[in-house]
């Protein structure tokens, strides 16, 4: 693994985002054979907005994410630190309303929020204790934290085959697919150093948060992690 691309500065995390927002959605889709989708419906069903609620829908990007939310009624807040996503999202996305904000500062006040998530972004962002602490802060008490995130899958054969999957195949084709395919190398090695269930489900307790559990989706390709702030 190349250290160089993982301890990446945040103006730089930003700064590839900018360059990938055009083509995000469908390079997504390509690269998971659709299987977005099925994970974006998972995390819906777990943060279960209600007409009403506010919601933070953190490292938004172009607000795929969020969407689903301000369908079901909610009062969504897509909020993110690349200012390209947000662009993209705004164009494609007019009703939301997109906020600029850095998951290490979050630019809202204590307790404004019925419901926290962030969907593939916490492994983006520097400081993952910091960005959880954050979240913390401005979660009503009783109120939740649903994290989407690419995580270790669960069968070891599959494990191997994944893993070389990621680190073999996934930059070849990127450079077919993707506008900036050295994101999707990013891509692969992030998801390697990431911590596994057990270990972020710990972070995520250790940040204050109770009630932490999780459940895999897709074989543990992606973790759902879910807690509750303590009333
Ligand atoms: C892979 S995209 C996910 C976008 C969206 N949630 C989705 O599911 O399609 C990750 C996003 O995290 C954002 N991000 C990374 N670090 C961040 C930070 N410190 N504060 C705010 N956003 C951040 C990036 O700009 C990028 O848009």
């Amino acid at each position: 693994m190349t250290r160089a691309q993982l301890d990446r500065q945040p103006h730089e995390v930003a700064a590839m985002f900018d360059g990938v927002a055009e083509r995000y959605d469908l390079t997504n889709d390509v690269l998971s054979l659709g299987q977005t989708r099925a994970w974006r419906r998972a995390v819906v069903r777990a943060v279960d907005a209600r007409p009403g609620q506010r919601i933070l829908d953190l490292a938004a990007g172009t607000g795929t994410s969020s969407a689903p939310f301000a369908a079901a009624g909610a009062q969504v807040v897509p909020c993110d630190f690349s200012l390209g996503m947000l662009r993209v999202g705004k164009q494609r996305q007019p009703a939301l309303s997109f906020v600029a904000g850095d998951a290490l500062r979050l630019p809202f006040e204590d307790a404004a929020f019925d419901a926290v998530t962030i969907s593939f972004g916490l492994r983006n962002v520097q400081h993952t204790e910091a960005a959880l602490a954050e979240l913390l802060r401005v979660t009503r008490p009783g109120g939740r934290l649903v994290v989407a995130e690419f995580s270790h899958p669960t069968w070891a054969l599959f494990r191997t085959v994944y893993v070389e999957y990621l680190m073999r195949a996934l930059p070849a084709i990127a450079r077919a697919v993707a506008s900036n395919p050295e994101a999707y190398v990013y891509l692969a090695e992030s998801v390697r150093a990431w911590p596994d269930q057990r270990r972020l489900a710990a972070l995520i307790a250790a940040a204050g948060w109770g009630q932490v559990g999780w459940r895999d989706l897709s074989a543990g390709i992606v973790a759902l992690h879910r807690a509750v702030r303590p009333g």
